[in-house]
């Protein structure tokens, strides 16, 4: 029997890229339609139904939610035919609800895949983040110091000055502190609507000019993000915010025991993982999905830790009449 991390080389690498493909092509119809319900729970149902067809025996780390609030995809669901060796799964089968009902940049489906216990059952809270691209000194960054200390090393590190340094964050109310401080020290600050994984993965290519990402997002979202940046180079730190009791319940029912630690990228997505994206609409990773006269156009990435291969994919998929 193959051991899981021969399966996730050979056998699922490219497999992923269907999954992502079929969630995306199934969103795509509802780009622009208003409807964000609508547009997820066509990803949602395609990317299960691609899922079920895998051989693999696994497990939905980080999903649509826990069991009570999501019919499909939910945390605990197990997926694919159940042979083969046991897998983690965290999924996002249109991450970017509102950037697709609204037909704005980097609306994506997105999975990664990693072996058993690879991927930190994160609750769906959120999450301060920090990441940096591959090139950096470990430790450059730190959630513990200021923005402008965090813009600084950075800046020292790549040899330029702090108001040279380029940070995405989310347009948020929340972030307004964060911002005026970055601009205050001449930073210049790109600010995104939704879509923080594509944000975390601007980091790591230069034609987008992003240095750093900063602020707060979705928890899930930073486990899928951290998985990207095992394969492509980078660094992260995460801590995990709690709002309320509940919130904190949650934690401690997925494991978590110290609610205020600093979680390194390995920490978030361990050992050998995959990382597959589909584009919905066109952002800054991947092309969305085109329709034609007969056909349609897909764009994919799909990248493994291990080996550090990148392979990007672009589907052509006949429309029947
Ligand atoms: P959805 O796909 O679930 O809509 O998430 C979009 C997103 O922008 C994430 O990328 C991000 O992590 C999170 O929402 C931020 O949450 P909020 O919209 O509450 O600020």
């Amino acid at each position: 029997m193959q051991t899981a991390s021969q399966v996730l080389d050979r056998v699922l690498v490219l497999e992923m890229v269907r999954v992502t493909e079929a969630a995306a092509i199934a969103a795509s119809t509802l780009v622009g339609r208003g409807d964000e319900k609508a547009a997820d729970a066509a990803a949602v149902e395609a990317m299960r139904e691609a899922l079920n067809g895998l051989d693999m025996d696994g497990t939905v780390v980080i999903g649509e939610g826990e069991r009570d609030e999501a019919p499909m995809l939910f945390i605990g669901e197990k997926v694919g035919t159940g042979q083969g060796p046991a897998i983690d799964i965290a999924l996002d089968p249109l991450e970017g609800t509102t950037i697709c009902a609204k037909a704005g940049p980097n609306s994506l489906a997105v999975l990664a895949i990693a072996e058993e216990g690879g991927l930190l059952n994160a609750p769906d809270v959120y999450m301060d983040k920090i990441a940096v691209g591959p090139g950096y000194p470990a430790g450059v960054i730190d959630l513990d110091k200021t923005p402008t200390q965090n813009v600084e090393a950075i800046a020292a590190a790549k040899g330029v000055r702090p108001r040279d340094i380029i940070a995405c964050v989310l347009d948020r109310p929340r972030h307004e502190g964060l911002i005026a401080e970055l601009r205050a020290i001449g930073c210049g600050v790109v600010l995104i609507g939704d879509g923080d994984v594509a944000g975390v993965i601007a980091t790591t290519d230069p034609d987008t000019t992003i240095d750093v990402y900063m602020g707060t997002g979705g928890a899930p979202e930073g486990v899928l993000a951290c998985a990207a940046l095992r394969c492509v180079g980078g660094q992260f730190k995460g801590r995990l915010l709690f709002r309320n009791d509940d919130e904190r319940a949650r934690a401690a029912k997925w494991g978590v025991t110290d609610l205020d630690k600093q979680y390194d990228l390995t920490e978030l997505a361990r050992g050998d993982c995959i990382f597959a994206a589909t584009g919905v609409t066109d952002g800054s990773l991947l092309a969305g999905v085109k329709r034609m006269r007969g056909k349609m156009t897909t764009e994919s990435v799909v990248m493994r830790a291990s080996s550090g291969t990148v392979r990007w994919v672009k589907g052509e998929h006949r429309i029947d009449a």
